[in-house]
């Protein structure tokens, strides 16, 4: 523990933290992205496939465990994820203004890519969709036609709105951004680097980023133009 603690301190062992913290969100990101395509199933046996797999995701290990137990565990997870990706994100950037206090010269911060000096506001308008998007699919609150528990109902009933539609553009678009930058910086970090196969680190993380933001925007944009319903 008093290791871990240690390699904390230091800048290596925040970036590690922030790759490995990364790695777990960008895990589930995809997952849920391919659970999300269900939408684009026929129902089975009378039920919508969506409601299907949710009601399987909330009683997954069920009854070896309690209802719900491995559902929680999941969100504590998460949560934790998030808050170290966040909190080594803040202190790594509060680090490197430090050790250059006047800012960099004009030509070496435009030769960082866009990706990478996007990426703060990026996290800030994915953090603000995830408190909207929780509000908005889980707890209900932010949407008066949300009914617990008919995921394909209140999926079908939010991406009719194009205003709604829209949000969740252009939380995908920061979320394209952030994966590409995040998952290139991934190899950076962790040293996976082989002069053979360096030059495919861009094209991997561009696949990576375009799969997600198309796989999570196809539902959506059928419910749209009424296809899905
Ligand atoms: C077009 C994009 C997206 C759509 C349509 C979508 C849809 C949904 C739906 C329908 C649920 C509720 C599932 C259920 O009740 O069983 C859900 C849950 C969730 N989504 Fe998304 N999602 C999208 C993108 C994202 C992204 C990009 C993130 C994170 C960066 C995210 C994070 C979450 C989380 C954390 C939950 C679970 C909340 C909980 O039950 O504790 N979603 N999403």
């Amino acid at each position: 523990m008093r290791r871990v603690a240690t390699l904390y301190r230091t800048t290596v062992g925040k970036k590690v933290l922030m790759a490995v913290s990364g790695l777990i969100l960008f895990g589930f990101v995809f997952t849920h992205m391919l659970g999300n395509l269900k939408m684009l199933l026929p129902p089975e046996g009378g039920h919508f496939a969506m409601d299907v797999y949710a009601e399987f995701l909330r009683e997954i290990g069920y009854p070896l465990v309690p209802h719900q137990t491995l559902l929680w565990v999941a969100r504590l997870g998460l949560l934790g994820a998030v808050f170290i990706h966040i909190l080594s994100a803040v202190q790594l950037s509060q680090a490197s203004r430090a050790a250059r206090p006047q800012g960099y010269a004009k030509e070496e911060s435009l030769s960082l890519s866009y990706a990478s000096r996007t990426m703060r506001w990026g996290g800030v308008i994915l953090l603000l969709f995830i408190v909207y998007h929780i509000l908005h699919f889980t707890t209900g609150q932010a949407h008066s036609s949300f009914v617990a528990g008919a995921v394909h109902q209140n999926y079908v009933a939010a991406f009719q709105s194009p205003l709604v539609y829209l949000v969740y553009l252009v939380a995908q678009t920061a979320l394209c951004f952030h994966l590409y930058h995040g998952v290139w910086s991934f190899f950076q970090t962790l040293g996976l680097s082989h002069p053979k196969y360096n030059h495919l680190r861009r094209p991997f993380a561009v696949g990576f980023a375009l799969v997600t933001f198309v796989g999570f925007l196809t539902p959506p944009t059928l419910v749209l133009a009424g296809v899905i319903s």
